[in-house]
């Protein structure tokens, strides 16, 4: 498929999206939100692929939603557009979504970063909500996900003040994975990639799902979620071939049945 804003790209059983402006530090507009969204239903979809790996060209991952496409917008017309709906999107791909961030991943575009299930960063990213600055605040769900991930203390200080967060403060508070020298994000990214794609892929989706249940369901829902999909893997026979080769001492061939 042919794409305007971003580019896309098979690495092996990984499929790389990049943000592709990188004139404009990678700005958000409603185009490339729609193509990333496409994009990663797309690899989804696709029984080739295991893993999906979200990362920026240019200097930044990007600066956060165009700024030129929202500065005369009146609250009518973005209510009646409703564009952040789609983004909800991202919350059912079922496959691992990694980000791999550098340089400056601010507003939408923490935003779309806090979307991903892993983040790796280069020693360089800079993270923050600076909409307080412009008169606004997160919009697709910055309030909401970086309080669950830091709680409430840091985040009323980070998203009322618009400072930024170091990769080093990022990684403290637990923001993000691991960090990198920039030259070797993607290398190190796609090889962390590659070991999950490796693993058995119905365990590995239902282990997704269970763990972003912890986050958005009560503790008993969660568990009762979590035991369902532990028995049903013994409907796989992934879960055969994983424990008779523990057993004969090899490594399992998983075919993702
Ligand atoms: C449109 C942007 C942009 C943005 C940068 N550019 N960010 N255009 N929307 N968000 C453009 C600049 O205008 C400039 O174009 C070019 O990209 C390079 O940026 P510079 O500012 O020259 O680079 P630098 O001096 O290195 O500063 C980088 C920066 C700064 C600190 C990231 O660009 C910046 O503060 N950008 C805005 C960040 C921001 O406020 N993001 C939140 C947006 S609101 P020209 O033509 O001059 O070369 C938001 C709401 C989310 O995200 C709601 C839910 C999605």
């Amino acid at each position: 498929k042919n794409y305007e804003m971003i580019e896309t790209s098979v690495k092996g059983q990984v499929g790389l999206i990049e943000l592709n402006r990188p004139k404009v530090l990678n700005a958000l507009n409603r185009q490339m939100v729609s193509e990333v969204l496409s994009a990663m239903e797309a690899y989804d979809e696709n029984a080739d692929i295991k893993v999906i790996i979200l990362a920026g060209k240019g200097r930044a991952f990007a600066a956060g939603a165009d700024i030129d496409e929202m500065m005369d917008a009146d609250a009518v017309s973005m209510e009646t557009l409703n564009q952040f709906t789609d983004w909800d999107r991202l919350a059912w791909i079922k496959k691992p979504v990694i980000g791999a961030v550098h340089g400056f991943a601010l507003g939408g575009a923490f935003e779309l970063a806090l979307c991903c299930d892993m983040l790796f960063a280069a020693e360089n990213a800079e993270f923050g909500f600076p909409e307080v600055n412009l008169g606004v605040m997160p919009g697709a769900g910055g309030t909401q996900r970086l309080t669950k991930l830091v709680g409430k203390t840091k985040a009323m200080e980070w998203i009322l003040s618009g400072k930024r967060i170091s990769a080093k403060d990022a990684l403290h508070h637990g923001i993000i994975n691991s960090t990198f020298a920039e030259e070797v994000l993607m290398e190190e990214t796609l090889k962390f990639a590659d070991t999950i794609a490796n693993q058995a892929p119905i365990a590995v989706r239902l282990i997704k799902e269970s763990i972003l249940k912890a986050v958005d369901y009560p503790l008993y829902e969660g568990m009762q979620y979590e035991r369902k999909n532990f028995y049903m893997l013994f409907a796989t026979e992934d879960q055969k071939e994983g424990m008779r080769a523990f057993k004969e001492k090899r490594k399992p061939d998983f075919k993702g049945k």
